[in-house]
This record gives C-alpha cells, sequence and structure tokens, in this order.
C-alpha cells in the first residue's frame, strides 16, 4: 500500500485520517481492538498487507495471499442517538457494494449483498465484513473489518463449498489501485454512518435493499436452532432478517447464514 498515494485519493473528512499501515499482523480487528485508546477520531483505519490469523464471522478464518486482498479495519464509536448497532455491518456491505460497482466499473445487477453483509458478484463471495466490539464504561467501540479479494487466482482462494469465493480480478473488474478503492470504500463509509448515527433507519434500510436479492425469493438461512427455510420478505428496523414460512407466519432472524442454493432444493 502507497500511503501517500492513498492521502492523496482520500476525499473523507474523518475517516482513514488517522491511519496506520502494518506490513504484517494477526489480524487488523484484533489489533484495532486492542489499541482505540490510541486513536481520537471516529474513522481511524488500520490496514495490513497480510494477517497471519485474519478473522471471519461465525468463529472462521479468514485467508489471504501476501499483497493480493485489502484487509483493514475502521474504528467506530456509535453515540447514543444513533441507531440499532445491527446496522453497522449492514452499512459497511452497502459502502463495499457501492464502492465496487463505481471503482471496478462493475455494473450492478451483477452484485449483490447477501445478508447480513457478504458482498457477491456473479454469485461469488469477494468481499466480506466482520464487526466486534468491546464496551469501556460507557462508551462501546465498534471495528468494522473489511476483507476484499482483490488479486487471488482461483487456486489461492479458499474452497468454501457452502458459499464459492473469487477475486476482483478474475471477475474481471477494473482494478487501478489498491488505494482509490480503499479511499472510496471509507467516502462511502463515512457517509452512510452519518445515516447511522443521525438514526435514519428507514435510508438505510433502503440503500441496503437496492443490492438485495428481490422480496419473494426463497432463502434458507442457518440459524443457531436449525435453519429456517422461507420467502425473503426484507429487513427490519433493527437489522434483522425477514422470512416468510409455508403457514404466512413471517419469522425475524437476528443472527444466521443464507446457505447456498442448491442446500435446501
Ligand atoms: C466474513 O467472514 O465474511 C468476514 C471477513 C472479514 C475479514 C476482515 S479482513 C480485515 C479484518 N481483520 C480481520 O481479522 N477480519 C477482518
Amino acid at each position: 500500500m502507497n500511503s501517500a498515494q492513498f492521502e492523496r485519493a482520500l476525499g473523507t473528512r474523518r475517516f482513514g485520517r488517522e491511519v496506520v499501515f502494518l506490513d504484517e499482523v494477526d489480524s487488523t480487528n484484533r489489533w484495532l481492538l486492542d489499541n482505540e485508546r490510541r486513536f481520537h477520531l471516529v474513522g481511524a483505519t488500520v490496514i495490513a498487507n497480510h494477517q497471519t490469523a485474519g478473522r471471519g464471522r461465525r468463529g472462521r478464518r479468514w485467508h489471504d495471499v501476501v499483497g493480493k486482498s485489502l484487509l483493514f479495519s475502521v474504528l467506530l464509536r456509535p453515540e447514543k442517538k444513533c441507531a440499532p448497532l445491527g446496522f453497522l455491518p449492514l452499512i459497511a456491505g452497502v459502502a463495499l457494494g457501492e464502492s465496487i460497482c463505481e471503482f471496478g466499473e462493475c455494473s450492478s445487477e451483477r452484485l449483490q449483498l447477501k445478508w447480513p453483509n457478504d458482498v457477491l458478484i456473479d454469485g461469488y463471495k469477494v468481499a466480506g465484513v466482520l464487526a466486534e466490539s468491546i464496551s469501556t464504561g460507557e462508551r462501546i467501540c465498534v471495528v468494522a473489518g473489511i476483507g476484499v479479494n482483490l488479486w487471488q487466482t482461483k487456486e489461492e482462494l479458499p474452497q468454501e463449498p457452502r458459499q464459492p469465493a473469487s477475486s476482483l480480478d478474475l471477475l474481471s473488474l477494473q482494478l487501478s489501485s489498491r488505494e482509490g478503492l480503499l479511499a472510496r470504500i471509507l467516502e462511502e463509509l463515512e457517509k452512510l454512518y452519518d445515516l447511522f448515527q443521525e438514526g435514519d433507519i428507514e435510508e438505510m434500510i433502503r440503500w441496503w435493499s437496492s443490492f438485495a436479492q428481490p422480496c419473494g425469493t426463497t432463502l434458507a438461512v442457518e440459524t443457531d436452532a436449525g435453519i429456517a427455510r422461507g420467502l425473503y420478505e426484507g429487513i427490519g428496523d433493527r437489522g434483522q432478517l425477514f422470512l416468510k414460512d409455508p403457514s404466512g407466519t413471517i419469522n425475524e432472524i437476528y443472527c444466521g447464514e443464507i446457505l447456498p442454493e442448491k442446500r435446501h432444493e
């Protein structure tokens, strides 16, 4: 990562203005959670060229190949009047979707957000978000960790039968610079974080839904209580997923994972 190029590309007020570049770290999320006191600005960002123990959702690992991904974490400090915290990973997904479409010159029809925040292009996962938090007395501090597959070859990507992965390069997106893409994501995230702080739930749902599958799509969602099947009916005011079961009951899912289509046919 070229820090001067990144700083030239950055058009934010706060996000990315306090920044740390690390060549190698176990996990940028872990590092930022442990070092959050060092930073004054919301949106402080730590970027790594390689993670030796990258963390993924639901206790999984997030693998990378040195220099072939974008790996970073952003410090957020939600204030009292903000929207429910469940929206933070969702807005990070939207920021990713917007920036990848624009910067990568990718039509928005190819890109979909898979609840809560996986970014799929042509059905392949190319990016993910892991939000982790700590509370220190009255204050809560959330770290939004983002990983984007940029230049991995097929052989370098993890074989994950649940959700096939790909990289932006393999999917023929334009990738002029990692610095430019990162700056773009931080700009979008700053904008959406303002909506979050203002508690503008409707606008966040509208943004997120513009990248989601259409209502009425059949889904199977793995939750701690088992697999829930039904029709997608949108998301609610705490970021939860609405799933209509065959009897017409709407179930609300707060934590889970949508399974790929072929597993529930
Ligand atoms: C997922 O499972 O989809 C979420 C993956 C999040 C990976 C990113 S990479 C940068 C940050 N640091 C981590 O340890 N994880 C996140």
